[in-house]
């Protein structure tokens, strides 16, 4: 069968108005009735723009010439910005982010149900450069560029941008982009490593090589001899997480502090454990959830999705008791460890999928005054209903997607008796549009 031949795109368009922007973050306009989603384009702007990709009802394209420009325009602090998908807001003034975040997340929860919170809380904001200490970045050999390029993807592409240093990225590794890049550049095994994750604490920066070749020890030597000139460890995993290991001489021990008015607590994790990609951002986060969810000595609290206990270890040191509830058995082990380390005893851990629970899971026996939630994007719908029985008065919601969340507050709220007391935003991602956020419902 011959392939159909791919219409060509039309012609760079004339002046055009942007109305709106997206929850992704794109410019909003109507070309010929049909919505056009415009990167680099903001609400009140007047622009020119290429087009990028058509569809039946749509079409996508970039910005080539801004005309009249809003004046909440920035200029990008990043040569890539215009290409790399790590980031697309950075042509927005950061303030102007904050208030799009709150508008959006206002508007979703509005859409879901006629939500309004009773009380705004102030957006958490942290640094907003430097601050990822997460990332999962693409390698690859282009051999008609003759070099290793490493990065986020393009946007809107699967190639890996060439970037040369990332504003976003904690500097460790963002401002040595292109070193790394030429290091692996160097290596017999270049074809053959995929990805790097990043994961890093308060002290060493770990960088993991996905390979799917063992190094030679040759490469292992340039690996070593760049970690210790430029204080990184390189771990390979070959296979699945448990291949996971440190080169020689590389290993550390990665761990952050929370370092809270009512409490100092080191949580120690493993370099693909989940944990908050913006440590800064992190400690405010977990500093307002005990504000709000004011955990008294004489209650219990269950903390769902705990992950390594980032809220549950806090609570323990306020509350009675704390059960903290996670999926990842690894995740589980870590939590418990890091109790014992704190001199936690009161804190308990139980290993459970959330979303396929059984009839009477093993958390729902007892009842518990407060819970805290901090599901992964799909949200906490599963387990909603289980929540009035445990006698739950105040519910801490901790989001990393407002439509998950508007979905769970929309049967919270006109479902199951609660009253939307307070939400905001916190900006854990500055200059993407990924929107963080907190919510407390109560219950009489
Ligand atoms: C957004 S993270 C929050 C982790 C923790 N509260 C923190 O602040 O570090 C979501 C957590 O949910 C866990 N998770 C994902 N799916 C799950 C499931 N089906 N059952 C239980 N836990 C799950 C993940 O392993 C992850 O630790």
């Amino acid at each position: 069968m011959t392939k159909k031949a791919r219409k060509p795109l039309p012609e760079p368009s004339g002046a055009v108005e942007i109305k709106s922007l997206t929850p992704e973050g794109r410019g909003l306009a109507q070309v010929e009735g049909k919505p056009v989603f415009l990167h680099g384009a903001l609400p009140g702007e007047r622009v020119r723009f290429r087009y990028t990709r058509i569809r039946r009802d749509h079409g996508e394209g970039a910005v080539i010439e801004v005309l009249r420009a809003s004046p909440e325009r920035a200029q990008p602090r990043c040569p890539h910005a215009d290409i790399c998908g790590g980031c697309s807001l950075q042509h927005l003034d950061p303030e102007a982010q904050i208030r799009w975040k709150q508008t959006l997340l206002a508007r979703t929860l509005d859409g879901a149900g006629k939500l309004c919170p009773e009380r705004w809380l102030p957006p958490l904001t942290a640094a907003p450069w430097g601050y990822r200490r997460k990332a999962r970045l693409g390698v690859r050999y282009v051999a008609k560029k003759g070099r290793t390029l490493v990065g986020f993807r393009e946007r809107g592409t699967s190639y890996v941008a060439d970037l040369r240093r990332c504003e976003i990225l904690h500097p460790a590794v963002g401002e040595r982009l292109a070193a790394i890049a030429t290091l692996l550049d160097g290596l017999s095994i270049r074809e053959r490593i995929p990805q790097i994750e990043l994961a890093m604490g308060e002290g060493p920066c770990v960088l993991v090589l996905r390979v799917l070749a063992s190094p030679s020890a040759e490469d292992v030597t340039r690996l070593t001899a760049f970690g210790a000139a430029h204080g990184l460890h390189f771990y390979v995993q070959e296979g699945g997480a448990e291949t996971i290991r440190p080169l020689p001489g590389q290993g550390a021990d990665l761990y952050y502090r929370l370092r809270l008015p009512d409490a100092d607590i080191r949580l120690d994790f493993q370099p693909t454990d989940f944990t908050q990609v913006n440590l800064g951002l992190n400690r405010l986060m977990v500093d307002q959830a005990l504000a709000l969810l004011d955990p008294r000595a004489d209650e219990r609290i269950l903390d769902l999705f705990c992950g390594l206990g980032n809220f549950t270890l806090p609570i323990a040191r306020q509350a009675a008791e704390v059960v903290g509830v996670e999926g990842d058995a690894g995740l589980v082990a870590r939590a418990r460890t890091n109790a014992e380390r704190n001199g936690i005893g009161n804190a308990r851990f139980v290993a459970a999928d959330l979303y396929g629970a059984p009839d009477h899971p093993p958390w729902t026996a007892g009842r518990y005054h407060k819970v805290l939630l901090d599901p992964p994007r799909s949200g906490a719908l599963p387990i909603l209903e289980e929540l009035p029985g445990l006698g739950a008065r105040r519910i801490l919601y901790v989001s990393c997607s407002p439509t998950t969340l508007a979905r769970d507050a929309d049967r919270l709220v006109n479902g199951l008796g609660y009253r939307l007391a307070a939400a905001g935003v916190l900006d854990m991602f500055p200059h993407t549009a990924h929107l963080e956020s907190m919510a407390v419902f109560e219950r009489d």
